[in-house]
């Protein structure tokens, strides 16, 4: 595989195999000459926004504060020490989404969003961890990272945001415009803004176990079938009338011993979980939508793209959409894929289509799931 400017002097199976979830990596000039692609205004104005999640820390003397968005107004970059991370900017940016899918060298099912931080002089997040695996790109000024494999990831009790009790760095470097650094889950990291600075976090998603066996349990909610209803044509009188019949005990358990799952189901499951939108993400379609006639020519035309809040997969025979699942035709399975994963379909493409997936598709494009384009 070739190397990916990204990654600097490595390729992306050496970085997955030396770095990943294994050890932090600092790549110089990443991104060389990068700039950032929002303005402070910018970035505030979504921060107004109830559909995005943003957040205010301001620090102090010991003294953690956070805001959590929407934010009215931001303080002016004259005050020192405050920092406005405002999460999935992917979402609302074209250029934010065309940097996110830079890192697609790791799989889709994995990749969250791009999270941008703008900081005055001194301002951060405090020494912390994360949970997952993250990239921070070093957008505009400067930022003093501190950071340390340390076990002790307790936090300090009563703060509004998780800091370390006992941070205990062992590796500090200062990044500049362009810079990149890897660091993996539970890495112990604080970066302390040197002047005004901005931050990009490229952010990975890592369920937990926990959370998916809830959401596959509703799933399967959906579709077990245990015909049948409890009897006990054998019950006895009881002098205990309030104890549960070992009998009625027995049975059920059999009964409920029952349901079973296949790896059909759990792909289903999975697929559907993995690419539902977030609670936060709303799909406009066109203002005046074509009609369907108008919109497969126009599609035959200039081809089809995913919106940026799309989230496409699929595996095997299924394909996912924002939460949706389609089992599919050996005809139509180049296609769909080939969207998925190119995120776009030349309007020759469409020759080919079955006539179920040309009326999903121009669905799809009243919902605003797909752009012409
Ligand atoms: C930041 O951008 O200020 C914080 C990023 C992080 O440490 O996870
Ligand atoms: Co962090």
């Amino acid at each position: 595989m070739k190397k990916l400017p990204l990654l600097g002097d490595i390729t992306p199976a050496q970085f997955l195999r030396d770095y990943w979830h294994k050890k932090p990596l600092v790549i110089r000039q990443a991104i060389p000459g990068f700039k950032p692609l929002l303005s402070l205004d910018a970035l505030a104005e979504l921060a107004t926004h109830d559909h995005v999640e943003s957040r205010l820390v301001t620090a102090g003397g010991g003294h953690w504060n956070m805001q959590t968005g929407p934010l009215e107004a931001i303080p002016s970059t004259a005050q020192k020490e405050w920092t406005l991370l405002v999460q999935g900017v992917n979402l609302h940016d074209a250029r934010a989404d065309a940097l996110l899918r830079q890192f697609r060298f790791i799989p889709d099912a994995r990749l969250d969003d791009l999270m941008v931080s703008f900081a005055t002089d001194g301002g951060g997040v405090g020494p912390h961890f994360d949970s997952y695996d993250v990239f921070l790109l070093q957008a505009a000024g400067q930022r003093r990272w501190r950071i340390g494999p340390q076990k002790d990831l307790s936090v300090i009790e009563g703060l509004p945001l998780k800091i370390l009790s006992k941070f205990k760095p062992n590796e500090e470097f200062v990044l500049e415009p362009g810079d990149m650094l890897y660091l993996p889950p539970h890495y112990a990291h604080d970066g302390v803004a040197i002047g005004d600075c901005q931050t990009y976090s490229i952010g990975f998603r890592s369920p937990s176990y926990q959370e998916l066996g809830e959401a596959f349990l509703q799933f399967m909610a959906d579709s077990i079938d245990l015909p049948g209803r409890y009897a006990d044509p054998e019950l006895e009188a009881s002098a205990k009338p309030a104890e549960i019949p070992r009998h009625m005990l027995a049975t059920v358990a059999e009964e409920m011993n029952k349901v079973r799952f296949t790896e059909d189901d759990v792909t289903i499951f999975l697929g559907e979980h993995l690419s539902e939108p977030k609670h936060n993400v709303f799909f406009t379609g066109p203002a005046k939508p074509l009609a369907v006639g108008k919109f497969r020519e126009a599609a035959a035309k200039k081809g089809l793209s995913l919106s940026r809040k799309t989230l496409m997969l699929y595996r095997g025979k299924n394909v996912f959409i924002n939460g949706e699942s389609f089992a599919i035709g050996r005809a139509d399975k180049a296609t769909l894929e080939a969207l998925a994963n190119e995120r776009a379909l030349p309007g020759t493409a469409l020759a080919t289509a079955s006539e179920d997936v040309l009326d999903a598709l121009y669905t799809w494009y009243t919902d605003g799931w797909i752009e012409l384009g």
